[in-house]
């Protein structure tokens, strides 16, 4: 990936032009941090027959990896598991060092009221980071019971998961740095919750028409966030969009 940009960032990058994703994507030190990262179409389709799959490239596959890396916690609802099959975590290619002094891998966040999850899948049996269930107090008990047995289970709001009271509890068992990967039901909760402190979003090269979701699926935002652009790197024909909130 090339900066699209030359900024005073830039100065650490290789005279190749190819940049340093792992600096250019830390974490800032200290405090809890909400990361989202999200791909989507030129007219702003964040699915590609009902997937997000279908809307990236090898670079997107590649910094979808990396970031996963860099968190302590991937935060994800359940719909985006049951579409995208979803499993643990697993080390990759570009994390030598990154998770230095860490577990080896972040534990999957998965949002959910139904619990209408396969609690005998990999995404439970076989994570190594043990997988987290976020769920309402009125989650059905029976199901809550079968989710502790595979997962630790984080129960925050009533009816619906209270995103500020979660972030707070992963926040509290260590997991500051926070990746969500949607999908865009729970990134516009999140927002509209005004946690996010920052977006990754992969354009990709499409037109695609039809009545697929944008990245945020719900009400209006009621405080909408203003982003600053922080970085624009290019692959291709693929732009990497990196904004953080403006404080
Ligand atoms: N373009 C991208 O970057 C991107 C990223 C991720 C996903 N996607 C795509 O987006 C689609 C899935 O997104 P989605 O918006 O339908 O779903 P989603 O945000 O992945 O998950 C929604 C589910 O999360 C749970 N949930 C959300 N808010 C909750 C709350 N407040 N309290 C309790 N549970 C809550 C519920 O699970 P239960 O139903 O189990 O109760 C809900 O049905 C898929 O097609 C996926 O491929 C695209």
């Amino acid at each position: 990936m090339r900066a699209l940009t030359s900024d005073s960032d830039s100065d650490s990058d290789s005279d190749s032009g190819d940049v340093d994703l792992v600096e250019r994507y830390a974490y800032p030190p200290g405090g809890t941090w909400l990361r989202a990262n999200m791909v989507a179409s030129l007219d702003g389709a964040a699915q590609r027959d009902e997937r997000s799959g279908g809307l990236g490239n090898p670079a997107d596959q590649h910094l979808f990896l990396l970031l996963r890396g860099l968190a302590d916690v991937v935060v994800v609802g359940a719909n985006t598991v049951r579409a995208e099959g979803y499993g643990p975590v697993r080390p990759s290619e570009g994390w030598d060092g990154v998770r230095d002094g860490r577990p080896p891998v972040p534990p999957l966040a998965i949002c959910s009221r139904s619990l209408d999850l396969d609690f005998e899948a990999p995404v439970f049996t076989e994570a190594t980071a043990r997988t987290i269930v976020l769920a309402p107090a009125t989650a059905d008990p029976a199901r809550l019971k079968t989710a502790r047995e595979r997962a630790d289970v984080i129960v925050a709001g009533t009816d619906s998961i209270d995103f500020p009271a979660a972030v707070a509890e992963l926040a509290a068992r260590g997991h500051r740095r926070l990746l969500c990967e949607g999908g865009p039901g729970v990134l516009a909760q999140v927002v509209a919750a005004g946690l996010l402190d920052e977006l990754c979003l992969t354009l990709s090269p499409l037109l695609l028409g039809g009545s697929p979701t944008r990245i945020l699926n719900g009400p209006p935002v009621p405080v909408p966030p203003e982003l600053t652009l922080a970085h624009a790197l290019q692959d291709d024909d693929f732009l990497f969009l990196r904004y953080t909130r403006s404080r």
